[in-house]
């Protein structure tokens, strides 16, 4: 579909969901439909659920969250379901802030920004609908008309509550507009939009000097108090501060607790009573969602100040710690390159795993627990098996420190020691020993870098290029046999030959020229040494092996490279011993021959073609192997 086309689509559904009447076919609406009358926090909860969760062995994972944050799975759980599921059912937690506080680039403003995106998507659907009073610049919940007086009334008809009392802007035009006629005033279905200013606002802290409280809750317009003759004529006031504006959604208070105490206060205010004070007008009513976020470190200093304490209980703090698994960590450089200008670089395969690694080597605390060393716990925090250890010690080690992952190193660093490694040098592609190489230079470049924590973290450096280096042998091992199988089963038949000629003291025919030759001693033994076989244990291991070919001749069975567990062992040593001495030519020798260049080539199309590379990364990869062989 062009993309004209989509706007005019986009433009047809927006004008099919228009809806626009008087409070008396309100009214009828909501018997039908009393889920538009929800509050902030249950459009917000209902838009997680609605999205899909799964549940799996008592954790919920929510659909919502899964496309753009990864490995917080155990964080959102808590949000939503201490949160925003208490908040749901008006519950006192949804009279204060939620502060998410956590370490910087930690996905606290992603999490956010989907929020926010999710609900300006959800108040186009069916679920997510919001009605406001016409025309009101706080998208007014409709049902403040009713007087306090027939609210309980009204409940036992409808069923549904209603908090707060109708803004002194809407009191006024009642009378004026409608001539105080409840049920004739419009009321029409809103859709959420930041960039239009309804119902999703943000408020950033800027100069506290210069910063204006008019930016939460509107101001005076001096232009027509001439026109209304008074300050307090409602009409002659803007609600048009973020509060005002994110009304029946939810406000994004970027870093909080940088704010004056001023802001704070006047913020308090609106979230304990579910009011806020604008001008000299009574209290008004606000159902909105805030969410505030800050690091650690200004949450400890605004928390150990004295005067802050009333502040406290005005707010609800949850953590968002760093992703603590290798494979998400991955998954979020992916993410990161994929929107940035790296996008067009040929990363090598596992060189993003090895960064990964590092960082979350990082951000884990040690342990006590016996036998766990760092790269262990790693391992097991990503869902590997790691022998001896099973899922409850999984859940010890998780529970042994409450603030781990609030710390370490961030994603955008790695991303950022990439695309620096990637311009400076002008490559074109990037391997994994080129990514820590940038991040070792990099931590010799900052600043916040304690020298105790450099050395940490130096280690931790070469703790992943160790792990890099088994992870390169056996991607080149796996390279090497070609058909593995195929190479596998030509060099059992070849021993089995020898080792049935051996045995019944015959000679071995060459296929080719027919010539008899003595059974091939050189290449039994090079495969028996394999799995130990010393020279005096070679007859009997030999003769078991005859026995056991004929025993399933006799069971009509074919007796294959499965059918001996140590002649396998043997043998796919012995292959690999011979891969170990191919890469070590192909390093080694300056030029190599015919044959040895052509088993070369084979192997980087292969890891061209099936495992991901490209040919500058593929021979650097069997470069480095090579390296680590010849040690
Ligand atoms: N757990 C995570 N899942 C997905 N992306 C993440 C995660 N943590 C960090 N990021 C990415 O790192 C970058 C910084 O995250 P951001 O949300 O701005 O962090 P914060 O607001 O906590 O400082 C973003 O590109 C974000 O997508
Ligand atoms: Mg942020």
């Amino acid at each position: 579909m062009s993309i004209l086309k989509k706007i005019e689509r986009y433009r047809e559904e927006e004008e099919r969901l228009r809806w626009e009447g008087t409070f008396e076919e309100y009214l009828e609406l909501i018997k039908e439909k009393p889920y538009v009358t929800q509050t902030a926090h249950s459009r917000v909860y209902n838009m997680i659920n609605d999205a899909g969760v799964e549940e799996k062995d008592g954790k919920k994972t929510f659909s919502f969250f899964k496309e753009q944050i990864y490995g917080l799975e155990e964080s959102i759980e808590q949000l939503v379901e201490e949160y925003f599921h208490s908040a749901a059912k008006r519950l006192d937690v949804r009279k204060r802030i939620l502060l998410l506080m956590g370490p910087v680039s930690g996905g606290k403003s992603t999490l956010v920004t989907m929020l926010k995106r999710g609900l300006e998507q959800y108040s186009r659907t069916d679920r997510g609908a919001v009605y406001a009073i016409k025309g009101c610049p706080m998208h007014e919940d409709p049902l403040h008309l009713i007087p306090q007086h027939l609210r309980a009334d009204f409940q036992e008809e409808y069923g549904i509550k209603i908090e707060g009392h109708l803004s002194p802007l809407n009191m006024m035009r009642l009378q004026e507009d409608y001539g105080g006629r409840i049920e004739d005033v419009q009321v029409e279905r809103i859709f959420f939009s930041e960039d239009k200013r309804t119902g999703i606002g943000t408020f950033s802290p800027s100069d506290p000097k210069s910063q204006d409280i008019a930016d939460l809750t509107g101001s005076i317009d001096f232009s027509t108090i001439a026109e209304y003759g008074s300050e307090s004529d409602p009409r002659a006031y803007r609600f048009d501060g973020e509060l005002n504006k994110a009304n029946r959604g939810m406000m994004e208070f970027q870093e909080m607790l940088k704010c004056d105490e001023k802001f704070l206060w006047h913020l308090l205010s609106l979230t304990q009573e579910g009011n806020f004070k604008a001008g000299r007008f009574a209290l008004i009513s606000a159902d909105e969602l805030i969410v505030a976020h800050t690091n650690e470190s200004e949450y400890k200093t605004f928390i150990s100040n004295k005067k802050n304490e009333a502040l406290h209980s005005r707010i609800i703090v949850m953590k968002i710690p760093y992703n603590l698994k290798v494979s998400e960590e991955e998954r979020i450089y992916k993410k990161m390159i994929d929107d940035s200008d790296l996008a067009h670089v040929h990363i090598a395969p596992h060189a993003l795993k090895v960064a990964a690694i590092f960082t979350i080597l990082t951000r884990l605390k040690e342990t006590t627990k016996s036998g766990v060393d760092l790269i262990k716990k790693l391992r097991l925090y990503d869902g590997e098996s790691v022998e001896g250890f099973n899922s409850q010690d999984l859940v010890e080690l998780k529970n042994e420190h409450t603030d781990e992952g609030m710390g370490g190193i961030d994603p955008r660093y790695v991303i950022n020691r990439i695309s620096s490694a990637i311009i400076r040098k002008q490559l074109t592609s990037i391997n994994a020993l080129d990514v820590l190489r940038s991040i070792k230079e990099g931590l010799d470049q900052h600043a916040s870098i304690s020298k105790e924590e450099r050395e940490r973290y130096m280690d931790f450096i070469s703790t992943a290029r160790k792990e890099y280096d088994t992870i390169a042998k056996k991607e080149v091992q796996k390279a090497f046999v070609y058909s593995y199988d195929e190479s596998a089963k030509t060099l059992m038949d070849n021993y089995l030959d020898n080792v049935e000629a051996y045995c019944n003291k015959n000679k071995l025919r060459d296929p080719l020229t027919g010539e008899e030759m003595t059974p091939d001693e050189k290449l039994m033994r090079s495969i028996e040494e394999q799995i130990g076989i010393s020279e005096n244990a070679k007859k009997a291991f030999r003769e078991e092996i005859l026995i056991r070919i004929s025993a399933y001749a006799r069971k009509g069975k074919k007796f294959d490279y499965n059918s001996h567990e140590r002649l396998r062992e043997a043998i796919q040593k012995k292959l690999f011993a011979d891969l170990k001495d191919i890469v070590k030519i192909t390093t080694s020798v300056k030029t190599p021959d015919e044959s040895q260049l052509k088993k070369v080539n084979e192997v980087i199309a292969r890891l061209i073609d099936e495992h991901g590379y490209n040919s500058t990364s593929a021979n650097e990869l069997l470069r480095y192997v090579g390296s680590l062989l010849n040690r």
